[in-house]
């Protein structure tokens, strides 16, 4: 069996901090930089026949650790680029949505986050998923004890798989930019069959052209999922 068709791209942005070091910048203009390059890799992908959902890791429940003025700096960047975004998503067709647990965010980011994903809700091209506040291994727990609460006695796959906050297809292809070889807690139920990419590009200097590079790579790689070659 072999399928290479990409329906779900999953990317981990990183590098943010290392760019603006590199130019002698702060890392808030990294993330600033950043926040551009979800922005071309998100138009990218709603002009991109096969792909359906583009799922960003934004903002991790280790993210917290930062230095205090980085955290807010990141979420009010996060409450701009929703507010900035709405034109762009609906000259798209482009749909918003959520994972993670927001409830930590301040009510108005809340605010912001729920009102983006309510004007897009009928957008059809792409969806457009950002991970805020997310971690794999708390999404999979939530889902196991959500099906306990329902009375379940013993769960199956696709009870979990049902269960996620997720509920996309799993993920064809993972990127990470920045060199880094490690999955970090992201989506770690769905990238089971995953293709991983891993590129030495910092996520601001990454580019819709070397997107289209991974996206051909891609296509000649033989998916088994676990079957034999
Ligand atoms: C890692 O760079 C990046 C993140 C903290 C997550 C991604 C955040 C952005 C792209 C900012 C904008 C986001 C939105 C949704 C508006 P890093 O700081 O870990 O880089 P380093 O490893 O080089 O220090």
């Amino acid at each position: 069996m072999t399928d290479t068709t990409l329906k779900h791209l999953a990317i981990i942005m990183d590098g943010n901090g290392r760019w603006a070091k590199e130019r002698g910048l702060k890392r808030t203009k990294g993330h600033e930089a950043g926040a551009e390059t979800i922005r071309d890799i998100t138009t990218y992908c709603a002009d991109h026949s096969s792909i359906e959902t583009v799922t960003f890791y934004a903002f991790s429940t280790e993210n917290w650790k930062r230095p205090k003025f980085e955290v807010e700096f990141l979420m009010k960047l996060l409450d701009q680029y929703l507010k900035n975004e709405l034109p762009t998503y609906q000259k798209h067709n482009i749909r918003f949505q959520a994972i993670g647990c927001i409830d930590h965010f301040s009510k108005a980011l809340q605010k912001r986050i729920k009102e983006s994903e309510e004007r897009t809700k009928t957008n059809s091209s792409l969806t457009q998923v950002l991970a805020l506040n997310y971690g794999g291994r708390a999404e999979i727990t939530q889902a196991v004890n959500k099906l306990i609460a329902e009375g379940k006695k013993s769960v199956s796959q696709e009870d979990i798989s049902a269960a996620l906050q997720t509920p996309y297809s799993d993920i064809d292809l993972l990127i990470r930019t920045s060199g880094e070889v490690r999955l970090s807690n992201f989506l770690l139920w769905q990238v089971s069959y995953s293709e991983l990419y891993f590129t030495p590009t910092l996520w601001p200097d990454f580019t819709t052209e070397e997107l289209d590079k991974i996206l051909k790579d891609f296509e000649k790689r033989h998916r088994r999922f676990g079957g034999a070659v």
